[in-house]
């Protein structure tokens, strides 16, 4: 049972947050305003059960074309660059026959699952293509990529590929952290409007997408990005 404990940080009161409607409150009203806060002590041990922010992902490895393309399941990545070029990073260890795939060809494809197959993108994930044939397995469709020797996820309950090339790998050996460039892109056209991504809670348990909340005229700074 997590320990109530108070510390001392500056939260903003009732009249504050009113007041951010027109402008942020100056530094000498933040600090008449400190409090304190009434949260529950978390262990920062399982601090990746609240942040695990983007959706579950396959990862694709090997090559089609010489018959040792594999598949693996990852919740741990992340966006790093926007663009020129998009980079992404994704936490892949040596627990996972994938690594060695990817630590020797430096190619891979990211592909997002739609939650209909969720059941299935889990159970790629509970095993290793050591032991079993994951694509004739879990019947996916290995489709040959443009740009890099593994495949594509194929099927319906696939949103998108992603092919990526490796362009840094400083962070392996220390976070199994591998720097990926995205060179191609693939969207599923039958899904469009209609994909709903899911997200791992980091215990088991998943988020699906739900409610779409368009806020796109408050990104008054951030119009480029929405086209
Ligand atoms: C929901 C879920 C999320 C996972 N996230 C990761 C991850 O971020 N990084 C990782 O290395 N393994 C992750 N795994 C574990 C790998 O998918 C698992 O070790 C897999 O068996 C590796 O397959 P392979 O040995 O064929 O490469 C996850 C598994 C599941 C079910």
């Amino acid at each position: 049972m997590p320990r109530k404990r108070k510390a001392s940080i500056s939260a903003p009161d009732s009249k504050t947050e009113e007041s951010t409607e027109e402008a942020p409150p100056s530094k000498q009203a933040r600090s008449e305003t400190s409090q304190t806060h009434t949260m529950e002590s978390y262990p920062a041990s399982k601090v990746y059960r609240l942040i695990e922010p983007g959706p579950v992902l396959l990862v694709s490895t090997g090559s089609l074309t010489s018959n040792t393309h594999n598949i693996m399941t990852i919740g741990f990545h992340t966006m790093l660059q926007h663009d020129s070029p998009a980079l992404i990073g994704a936490c892949i260890g040596p627990w996972d026959a994938s690594f060695e795939s990817l630590k020797s060809l430096g190619e891979c494809v990211l592909a997002v699952p739609d939650a209909s197959i969720a059941e299935k993108v889990v159970d790629i994930g509970n095993c290793s293509g050591d032991e079993v044939d994951k694509w004739s397995t879990f019947k996916l469709d290995a489709v040959p990529a443009e740009t890099v020797q593994a495949p594509l996820v194929g099927g319906p309950g696939v949103i998108a590929n992603i092919e990526c090339v490796v362009v840094d790998r400083r962070m392996v050996s220390k976070y199994n952290m591998w720097v990926l460039k995205a060179v191609r892109a693939w969207l599923n056209p039958e899904l469009k409007g209609q994909a709903r991504m899911f997200h791992h809670r980091g215990d088991g348990t998943f988020v699906v997408d739900g409610e779409v909340l368009n806020l796109q005229e408050r990104m008054v700074k951030w119009k480029e990005f929405q086209d």
